[in-house]
């Protein structure tokens, strides 16, 4: 499975199995020196450091390896510590935090999962939806399947700033007061297609396994933990976009994506054009569930004239045989980045919090 959040769902490196052991180091070990050195770098010193000391910690990493195998990730623990109050601090300071605080630790990893909901990533879709919304002559109605909280579902509410190198594009959301939105700013290269202004969105909704909902402070709480300790730019980016989610709160139903999208999509208006898109979603699911989602997608493209918008890393992109479904689309070009694809086809490689949109 690849990492959809940087680091929060990845797999020991080398791809050890549970129990695995390569070297004296365990597979839990790898899974933390990996995060601390590859992943951590450059987003969190913090993490790093106390990954580090994690993968070197052996009697932690026996308490780690008595969670279930998807509960051992790097991302959940120390965000579990950071929602139970964890502060920066060096590694023997972490330590005593969770000697002190083990079993909620433990209680919070069981109930919880990374469910980063990233409103960033509304500036890498928007050029998108714009041209959609202008080339059917109709608003927008919104379908994102795995949506967190739905603070994707949102692109007309927020404000952007485009940085073209030279030039810089603001769009901000009609008769909003400054400081009442986030404004999402993303570094934009090729030939963009910048709307004018926001396109319109008359209905709203999303499908998540576990909807998390912006009126619950431990929701709220948890989606703050789920950010890395030094990006207080995207804490407050966070803030924002949940008020205004908190003012109008979005459609959410709980479920799988599979189960629940066809009939979720015979509730959207008739006089709207219906998009259904989705980020760092797919490699929650295997080969055969994103085969099944495809299906329903070719299916709801030809009954409803729905468009699709694919936000994903790059390993979501192979089929069940191995085969790619862009094999146009050269992999060693998207480590570290997201692909999007309008109905099936290549159209921007995407940071993937939504900093940075190449368009293809
Ligand atoms: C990393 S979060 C991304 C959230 C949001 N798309 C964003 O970009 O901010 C992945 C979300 O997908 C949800 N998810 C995973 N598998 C799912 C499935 N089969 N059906 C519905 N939701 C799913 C998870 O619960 C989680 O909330």
């Amino acid at each position: 499975m690849s990492p959809v959040d940087p680091g929060s769902t990845g797999s020991p490196s080398g791809d050890l199995a549970a129990g695995e052991t390569r070297g004296a180091e365990s597979a839990t070990a790898q899974w933390y020196r990996h995060f601390g050195t590859v992943d951590a770098p450059g987003n969190s010193d913090c993490y790093a450091a106390w990954s580090v000391g994690i993968a070197e910690d052996p009697e932690l990493l026996r308490r780690i390896d008595e969670w279930p195998y998807n509960k051992r990730q790097p991302l959940l623990m120390l965000a579990a510590a950071r929602f139970l109050g964890a502060r920066i601090s060096p590694y023997p300071d972490f330590r005593a935090f969770l000697d002190a605080h083990w079993e909620d630790v433990s209680r919070t990893v069981l109930a919880r999962a990374t469910q980063t909901n990233e409103a960033g990533r509304c500036a890498t879709l928007l050029p998108s939806l714009a041209q959609i919304a202008a080339d059917g002559g109709r608003p927008l109605a919104l379908i994102e399947v795995g949506a967190s909280a739905g603070l994707a579902l949102f692109p007309d509410r927020y404000g952007y700033e485009y940085d073209a190198g030279p030039g810089l594009t603001r769009l901000a959301p009609a008769g909003a007061a400054a400081g009442t939105y986030p404004v999402l700013g993303c570094t934009v290269t090729g030939p963009v297609p910048l709307p004018a202004e926001l396109p319109g969105v008359v209905w709203r909704a999303g499908i998540d396994l576990n909807p998390l909902d912006v009126r619950n402070p431990d929701d709220v709480a948890w989606l703050e933990a789920l950010i890395w300790p030094e990006q207080d730019f995207r804490r407050e980016r966070l803030r924002r976009a949940i008020a205004i989610a908190q003012a109008d709160p979005p459609l959410l139903v709980a479920g799988d994506l599979n189960d629940q999208l066809s009939a979720l999509a015979a509730r959207a208006p008739s006089d709207a054009t219906l998009v259904v898109f989705h980020s760092a979603v797919m490699a929650y699911l295997d080969a055969e569930a994103r085969e099944r989602f495809r299906a329903t997608m070719a299916r709801l493209a030809v009954d409803r004239g729905c468009h699709w918008l694919s936000n994903e890393g790059h390993t979501v992109v192979i089929q069940a045989d191995g085969s790619s479904v862009v094999p146009e689309m050269d992999e060693s070009r998207l480590r570290g980045r997201f692909l999007l694809l309008h109905n099936g086809k290549p159209t921007a490689i995407t940071g993937p919090h939504g900093q940075s949109l190449e368009w293809l």
